[in-house]
C-alpha cells in the first residue's frame, strides 16, 4: 500500500512577500540541530516503508546536501520510491545534485515562478532565468532528469505575452511535470497589505486557459487543477494526498494522516527541536475525522483531479453544464469548471 513521508525544511534565503509557508530567513544556525531532530523523530516513529518521500519547504536545497541526505538515509523506503526535493534555482550546484542522486533522490521540483526578469522582481524572487536553465542542466548532468517546474501567474506587471514566453521557455527545458499556480493573496503577507499588486481574476482566467492549451499541446496532461504531467510522471506523493492516503510529516509544521486521524507538529523550528531534544512529542494538535467528513473530503479532493466524482455526486442542473462533463459514470471539471472548482464543490452531494 502507498505510504508517503513529507519532511519540512523551514529555511529560506529570503522571504517572498506572497508566501505564507512556515519558513524563516534567520535560522541557518539551526541547520544541524534541526537535522538531528528530524532524524530522531524518524527513528522513533517506526515508519512503514515509504513509496514516496517529499522534501518541501521553505527551501530544502538551502540545507547543506549532506544534512538533507542524512535525513533521507534514515527513512525506510520501498524498492523503487519516488523521492522529490524542492529546490530554489539559485541554491544548488553540481555537487548538490551529485549528492542527491547518490542518496536516492529521483525527482526535483524547481521553484521557477517565471522566466521574465521583471516578473521575478515583482514577485520578490532572488534568482534569474539563467539560474533555472543552469540548475536544470546541472541536474541532468548528475543523472536526475525527472523534474517539475513550479510557476506562478498573475503577478502585477506580467502581460499575457510574458506568461506565454515563460511557458515556452519552460517547455524548451523538457520538464516531465509543471505546477502552475494562480498567484494567491495569503492573509498576513506583505502582498495582502498592497491591493495595487493584487491579481486580476480575468487576467488569471485567460492565463490559465493559455497554460492548459500550451502544456496540453506539448503532451503534459492536466491531472489536477494546477498540475500537468507527461503520462506516467504524475507526482505520486501528491496523488497520495488527493486520494486520502496515509502519510507522515516530519519536522516543524508538518502534517500527518493515518486512516482518518490527522495531526500536525508545532510550527517553529525552535519549539520542534526543543520538544524532540527533551523527549516530548512535537505534536501540536490532532483531529479525528468522522466518516461523513471523510467522504465529503474524498469527493472534494477527487473533484479537483482528473478522476472526477461519481455522476450522482452532483445535481442535474443546467448551471453546471459548462462546468462539468459527465461521461462513463464520472463527472469531471471542464477547463472552465476548474477555474470555479470551489463553487462546484459547494454543490457536492454526500454519497452512500
Ligand atoms: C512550498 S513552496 C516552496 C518552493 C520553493 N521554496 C520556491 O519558492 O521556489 C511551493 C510553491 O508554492 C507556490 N506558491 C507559494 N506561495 C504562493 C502563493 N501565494 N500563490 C501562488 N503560488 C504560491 C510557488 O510556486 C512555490 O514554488
Ligand atoms: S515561496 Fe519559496 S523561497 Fe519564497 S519564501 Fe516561500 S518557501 Fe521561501
Amino acid at each position: 500500500m502507498a505510504f508517503g513521508v513529507y519532511v519540512h525544511v523551514p529555511f529560506c534565503a529570503r522571504r517572498c512577500d506572497y508566501c505564507a509557508f512556515a519558513t524563516w530567513t534567520d535560522r541557518d544556525h539551526l541547520f544541524d540541530a534541526y537535522t538531528r531532530a528530524c532524524r530522531r523523530e524518524i527513528a522513533e516513529a517506526d515508519l512503514p516503508s515509504a513509496s514516496s518521500v517529499f522534501f518541501g519547504g521553505g527551501t530544502p536545497s538551502l540545507l547543506p546536501a549532506d544534512l538533507l541526505c542524512s535525513i533521507l538515509g534514515v527513512i525506510p523506503r520501498t524498492g523503487d520510491p519516488e523521492v522529490t526535493v524542492e529546490c530554489n534555482p539559485d541554491s544548488v550546484s553540481a555537487a548538490t545534485f551529485e549528492a542527491y542522486r547518490n542518496a536516492g533522490v529521483t525527482r526535483l521540483s524547481f521553484g521557477a515562478q517565471s522566466t521574465a526578469p521583471h516578473v521575478l522582481a515583482s514577485l520578490g524572487r532572488s534568482h534569474t532565468p539563467g539560474h533555472l536553465a543552469s540548475a536544470v542542466f546541472l541536474a541532468g548532468a548528475a543523472g536526475i532528469t525527472n523534474f517539475n517546474v513550479d510557476l506562478i501567474f498573475g503577478a502585477v506587471g506580467e502581460s499575457v505575452d510574458d506568461w506565454r514566453r515563460t511557458l515556452d521557455d519552460v517547455l524548451a527545458m523538457g520538464p516531465a511535470h509543471v505546477s502552475a499556480y494562480a498567484l494567491t493573496v495569503e492573509p498576513g503577507t506583505p502582498l495582502a497589505l498592497d491591493p495595487a499588486r493584487h491579481p486580476d481574476d480575468d487576467d488569471q482566467a485567460e492565463k490559465y486557459a493559455l497554460t492548459d492549451a500550451m502544456l496540453g499541446g506539448a503532451g503534459l496532461r492536466n491531472y489536477e487543477i494546477s498540475n500537468w504531467a507527461r503520462p506516467g510522471h504524475e507526482c505520486q506523493h501528491n496523488l497520495l494526498y488527493w486520494r486520502q492516503g496515509n502519510y507522515r510529516g516530519i519536522g516543524c509544521a508538518a502534517h500527518s494522516h493515518r486512516d482518518g486521524r490527522r495531526w500536525w507538529n508545532v510550527r517553529t523550528p525552535e519549539r520542534y527541536i526543543a520538544a524532540i531534544e527533551s523527549g516530548r512529542s512535537p505534536v501540536a494538535a490532532d483531529e479525528e475525522l468522522t466518516d461523513e467528513v471523510r467522504n465529503l473530503e474524498a469527493l472534494q479532493l477527487a473533484l479537483r483531479t482528473v478522476d472526477g466524482v461519481p455522476t450522482d455526486a452532483l445535481p442535474v442542473d443546467p448551471a453546471l453544464d459548462r462546468l462539468v462533463h459527465r461521461d462513463g459514470g464520472r463527472a469531471r471539471l471542464t477547463r472552465e469548471g476548474r477555474l470555479l472548482a470551489n463553487e462546484v464543490a459547494l454543490r457536492l452531494l454526500p454519497q452512500g
